[in-house]
């Protein structure tokens, strides 16, 4: 045996390729199986004397346990039957797609109502959501009985002092924070969740959204508010809408309105959606009550103004169609889904 020899096996194994199982196999019998080349080796070293034992033993050892490290490693890396050199998993392939979420179809609206009105230089205002009797009702007019104030229709946080706080019933409390806060003249659209204590049904929900609207300068009159709002109806479904008012009530305007916008679903002609009116109402409005002005510090002398109030799911639902306001609430993924294309990106 010369070091040549054990050399030359190093460097077999060194270039060894396999791509089966049974190559692997192969390998083994051809290095360590009984007719083995690293066999034959032990078999000569054994007829060696004590000098020769002496300088080859311990490189044979090492020979031999390199081999069984090599075939291991073969062993575990390749599949059955399956080719394979280098990594089992190809790197470059583009990874698992990451699911994305979509606006809700709630936030898409305001979101539309606001670019809208920004358009005609409206700025955006907010107020709190636990707010005071005096925000929400007393400032904006309510008689001290007035049936909003019940617990039957208003979550109240606290009661037993003359201004309690409750959870906001409309987003009308924000127009009196503008009042109280800017200089006019004030252009102001606010958005924001509304609580109401009422039964969940089709058509009614605890918990919803409004956008209320205030304009405030001297000489603004209800035809300023008539074509406000036909230009944002028009904005929002279509250049052919048509709108009608009918005479309300609330208690911060007056006189007061309710709004139509001619059925964007059958044109005027009457279907199931506008239940055969042709009109379908999206929101309350009016010129601000002077009471109102002058509780929040403005000379309803010199200055007037119009108010407007809308819900978003409303908004939302005559939009896309929808039937039933839980849809907005229930956080069901098919629903949701369905408002994926509106995503800006
Ligand atoms: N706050 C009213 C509501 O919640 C909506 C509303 C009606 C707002 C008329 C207004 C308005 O500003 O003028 O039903």
């Amino acid at each position: 045996m010369k070091r040549e020899d054990i050399e030359k096996v190093l460097a077999e194994l060194g270039e060894l390729k396999c791509k089966t199982q049974k190559d692997v196999e192969d390998a083994r019998v051809r290095f360590l199986g009984k007719k083995g080349e690293i066999t034959a080796l032990f078999d000569e070293f054994r007829t060696f004397d004590k000098e020769m034992k002496a300088e080859f033993g311990r490189t044979l050892n090492e020979l031999k346990q390199t081999a069984q490290a090599r075939i291991e490693e073969l062993k575990a890396t390749i599949g059955e039957g399956e080719v394979s050199e280098g990594p089992k998993h190809d790197l470059t392939m583009p990874g698992d797609p990451l699911e994305l979420g979509s606006r809700h179809p709630v936030s898409i609206v305001r979101q539309e109502i606001v670019d809208i009105f920004r358009k005609f230089g409206y700025d955006v205002a907010e107020g709190p959501e636990v707010e005071d009797d005096y925000h929400v009702f007393e400032a904006l007019n309510f008689p001290p009985n007035h049936p909003a104030r019940d617990m039957q229709d208003t979550f109240f946080v606290s009661t037993g002092h003359p201004n309690p706080l409750l959870l906001r019933t409309h987003t009308s409390s924000v127009q009196v924070r503008a009042m109280e806060n800017m200089h006019v003249p004030i252009r102001v659209i606010c958005p924001g969740r509304v609580f109401r204590n009422e039964a969940i049904s089709a058509r009614a929900h605890c918990i919803f959204h409004q956008v209320e609207g205030l304009y405030i300068d001297e000489n603004v009159t209800f035809a300023d508010l008539k074509q406000a709002i036909l230009l944002f109806a028009r904005e929002m479904f279509g250049p052919e809408t048509e709108i009608r008012m009918r005479p309300s009530y609330f208690p911060f305007t007056e006189p007061s309105a309710e709004v139509d916008v001619s059925c964007n679903i059958c044109h005027g002609k009457g279907c199931n959606i506008c239940k055969g009116t042709g009109w379908l109402e999206i929101l309350g409005c009016g010129m601000v009550d002077p009471n109102v002005l002058e509780a929040s510090g403005i000379d309803s002398k010199k200055y007037s103004g119009f108010a407007f109030g809308m819900g978003l799911e409303r908004i939302a639902m005559l939009k896309w169609r929808v039937n039933d306001l839980r849809h907005y609430f229930e956080n069901d993924m098919r629903f949701l889904k369905e408002f994926d294309t509106a995503v800006e990106v």
